[in-house]
């Protein structure tokens, strides 16, 4: 624990009361007019939410809109094919929150009658919404008394009331949630949630938060105590493993050889090319590659330049890539679609493969190519 100024009961008391009427006056004055917050539709509510999750405000802004132009209602996205729905949310990564987004349309349309539940116990039952996104639709659009606790939360509440327990561990994470729980007031429970958030958002920010103007920084123990670069206490970190991708870009005139890519692994659902992944691309050679053969009967060209690289980072892994570009000549159609039978790949014309949902490193080599 840090050496911070412990408080009584009592001092206690006052400063949680203090703590939440300075944000609630703070809210109002300095809140972003956001589209989500002009709303009590529980469907709304949600789409921004799991959105949000996935990417900070002003990027996801367009997805939002996008959603919502194309699928107005939790019906027309339960209806919608799920390679749309991965379409529609290229670009953010992430795939499986795309996935889980269709699943619980499907649930809510499928099995709640048409319409999101309305407590915070059963919208849990939901997939894809867990503790954080049920208390967003429960307090925001039915006024339930059950606070949010985001990475925002976590800041805010770590250096106000100088918690030094560690955010990434379950216990610390049970304690935060009781804080919030025991600050949030019954009279105003969705104005508390937005504030709360919205604070840790503009105010009491990660690297520099803006102390000079804050209004609760008389009572606030990280700054008194000069420790807001140690607050909130992060420790658990994740294992980064990194694969090496080498992808082969097969076309022959105007179309190009797509796989689908499988369950268990990175970008389910999407397309992206034929692929062998290997140990160290530094050790890769054409020749030895295990597509070679074939293909080197029916191409008219193979290029491959080893040192144009793409990256992509993803939460638990590194994904380093190079392209084999692999030009097909015409005459040899029947025998590439064979090998492609043989694979599970799919040749499509450019136009198709612009449909599709791919990743973005795919997306980013396409650009490239101007294809
Ligand atoms: N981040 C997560 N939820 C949010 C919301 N409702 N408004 C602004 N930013 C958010
Ligand atoms: Fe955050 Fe600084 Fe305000 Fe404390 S004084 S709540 S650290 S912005």
């Amino acid at each position: 624990m840090f050496n911070v100024k412990s408080f009584s009961k009592f001092s206690k008391v006052l400063n949680f009361k203090h703590f939440t009427r300075e944000l609630l006056q703070w809210y109002p004055l300095n809140k972003r007019d956001l589209p989500w917050r002009n709303t009590q539709n529980p469907y709304i509510i949600w789409l921004s939410e799991i959105i949000l999750q996935q990417t900070r405000v002003a990027q996801g802004l367009p997805y939002f809109e996008n959603f919502l132009q194309k699928y107005p209602a939790v019906q027309d996205l339960a209806a919608a094919p799920l390679d749309d729905v991965l379409r529609l949310w290229q670009g953010l990564g992430y795939y499986s929150r795309a996935r889980n987004l269709h699943h619980c349309a499907k649930q809510v349309s499928e099995e709640f009658g048409r319409t999101f539940p309305t407590s915070y116990k059963e919208l849990l039952k939901l997939k894809g919404v867990g503790s954080y996104t049920a208390a967003a639709i429960a307090s925001f659009a039915y006024k339930e008394k059950v606070a949010v606790v985001d990475g925002n939360v976590f800041r805010v509440l770590a250096r106000y009331f100088g918690i030094s327990e560690d955010i990434s561990s379950p216990k610390g994470k049970k304690e935060f949630e009781k804080l919030a729980n025991e600050l949030i007031p019954a009279d105003q429970p969705d104005e508390f949630n937005q504030a709360i958030m919205e604070f840790g958002a503009l105010q009491c920010t990660p690297k520099s938060p803006d102390c000079e103007s804050c209004p609760l920084q008389e009572s606030c123990v990280a700054y008194q105590n000069n420790l807001i670069g140690e607050l909130p206490v992060k420790k658990g970190k994740v294992k980064v493993r990194t694969r090496n991708f080498v992808y082969f870009a097969i076309s022959c005139g105007d179309n190009l050889m797509m796989k689908k890519r499988g369950g268990q692994d990175i970008w389910e659902g999407l397309h992206d090319f034929p692929l062998e992944e290997i140990e160290e691309l530094d050790k890769f050679e054409l020749t030895n590659s295990k597509y070679y053969p074939a293909l080197e009967e029916i191409s008219a060209s193979v290029h491959y330049e080893p040192q144009i690289k793409y990256r992509h980072i993803l939460s638990h892994q590194r994904i380093f890539s190079t392209f084999v570009e692999v030009k097909v000549h015409s005459k040899f159609l029947s025998q590439l679609k064979n090998l492609g039978q043989k694979h599970g790949w799919k040749l499509l014309t450019a136009n198709q493969v612009e449909e599709l949902g791919k990743p973005k490193l795919i997306v980013n080599y396409l650009n490239d190519q101007n294809i």
